[in-house]
């Protein structure tokens, strides 16, 4: 959190003061600090040094143009999910043969466009799969190389919603199956199996799991060179926890404790594919306080970001910190503990102008007396934050600055009116439709 920072009371992104940003941008924005995103980077490469990672930073955390030039211009590789992210990666200026391509439902369009482009390996996630892949590669006269995503049955303990390496989600395949399918590829012509790909789940915050997905892939990846696939990868997926509330994330040296020494006996590379450890503590979403309305006992603090700019508090219950980015005097700047009593600060729903009941950012919150035109910042947003917003309501999605030190950058426009209606606009005019 060193890049967003109170000074006397006044939050900072690193050099800049968010309040001038807001002033100078509008509200809802999205704040990124780029030295927060590369510290993470720099984290990650030093933590697992030993092993030379590849760290192929997932898109679908925050797919912004700007963070992934900032990625790919120092040495980021990239994981994509679909053909839409892979054309992310290419304008950002990223390396395809340091891409790896993710994802249970590629299509056969997809597949020939990433092996067009020249991708690092394909995670493989069914038969069928595999399958599609060779039969593509095979007309396009090419060799696919591929990993498969082995479902390693462990429990990630994370969210239901976002946990994957149990036998009942729907990635992967389990150990048996994957096992049969390397048997019968072993005289694929237009299939290269390169790697053992595992991920288990995100905001994981124990090793646990990790350590016991790795002991399962030692074992696969020596099945697997015994048929004779020259498994040269593995990929540990992403799932890094970070502090939504402050100490629940292990320092990612404890993750690369866990696997290294198994992994390293393998002899294979490592690569890895995160996101939100990346991304999340790297940026805020800003907002300004519209109303303020009690009614009961319940009071409510009604602002400009709503769910469609932040939905993780609405779908996944997840706790964001909020803060006054202006800290009315008396006040901690910030607290040590966000859900503890504060003195002098009254709980609240901080809420926005969306018509769901589920449209709110916290419940109950503890924050000083705020009134019309306070600005408040969302901490922990830079990650499944800005990609998961939508137009609902018709609301105009937040812009988005990344900021270097005193430089900030417009990564991302605000949306306007217009921007939000022009795939709809033609079929007035075709019918003849009215209106300006
Ligand atoms: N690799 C694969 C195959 C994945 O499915 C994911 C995330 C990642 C890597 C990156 O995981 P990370 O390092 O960011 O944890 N929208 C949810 C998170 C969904 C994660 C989906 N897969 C949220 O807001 O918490």
């Amino acid at each position: 959190m060193d890049h967003f920072r109170y000074r006397e009371g006044h939050l900072y992104c690193e050099d800049l003061a968010v309040s001038d940003l807001a002033e100078r941008f509008g509200t809802p924005v999205y704040i990124y600090s780029q030295a927060a995103i590369l510290g993470q980077l720099e984290a990650l490469r030093s933590a697992f040094a030993e092993l030379e990672p590849l760290v192929c930073y997932s898109v679908k955390a925050n797919s912004n143009l700007s963070i992934l030039r900032v990625m790919a211009g120092h040495g980021s590789g990239f994981d994509v999910v679909s053909g839409g992210e892979l054309f992310r990666v290419g304008l950002a200026g990223g390396d395809p043969a340091r891409t790896v391509f993710a994802g249970v439902g590629k299509t056969d369009e997809e597949i020939a466009d990433a092996l067009e482009a020249g991708v690092l390996m394909f995670n493989v996630e069914s038969e069928a799969e595999l399958d599609a892949i060779a039969r593509v590669a095979g007309a396009m006269g090419k060799v696919a190389p591929v990993a498969l995503r082995v479902n390693p049955d462990v429990d990630p303990k994370t969210h239901r919603y976002i946990s994957t390496g149990k036998m009942e989600s729907k990635f992967g395949m389990d150990i048996a199956r994957s096992i049969a399918l390397a048997e019968r590829s072993t005289g694929l012509k237009s299939v290269a199996m390169i790697g053992v790909h595992m991920h288990i789940g995100s905001q994981i915050t124990t090793t646990e799991p990790y350590a016991g997905a790795a002991a399962k892939a030692v074992d696969i990846i020596a099945r697997l060179r015994g048929m004779g696939h020259p498994i040269a990868w593995f990929n540990m997926g992403g799932g890094f926890g970070i502090g939504y509330r402050g100490g629940e994330a292990r320092p990612v040296a404890e993750f690369a404790a866990a696997v290294v020494p198994a992994i390293k006996a393998t002899g294979c590379r490592l690569a890895m594919e995160p996101g939100r450890v990346i991304a999340g503590n790297s940026g805020i979403l800003v907002s300004r306080v519209l109303y303020t309305k009690q009614s009961g006992e319940k009071r409510f603090l009604i602002q400009d970001a709503a769910m469609n700019d932040l939905i993780r508090p609405a779908l996944y219950e997840s706790f964001h910190r909020i803060w006054p980015v202006a800290v009315p005097a008396g006040f901690p700047a910030p607290p040590d503990d966000y859900e503890a009593a504060i003195e002098g600060a009254a709980p609240w729903d901080v809420v926005g102008p969306v018509c769901e009941s589920g449209d709110f950012l916290a419940k109950d919150r503890a924050l000083p007396p705020l009134g019309r035109g306070a600005l408040l910042a969302t901490f922990s947003a830079g990650a499944y934050g800005m990609v998961m917003a939508s137009n609902y309501n018709t609301r105009p999605r937040a812009a988005e600055i990344l900021v270097d030190g005193s430089n900030a950058l417009l990564a991302r426009r605000r949306e306007t009116l217009d921007d939000l209606v022009a795939q709809e606009r033609a079929a007035l005019e075709e019918v003849g439709g009215a209106g300006r």
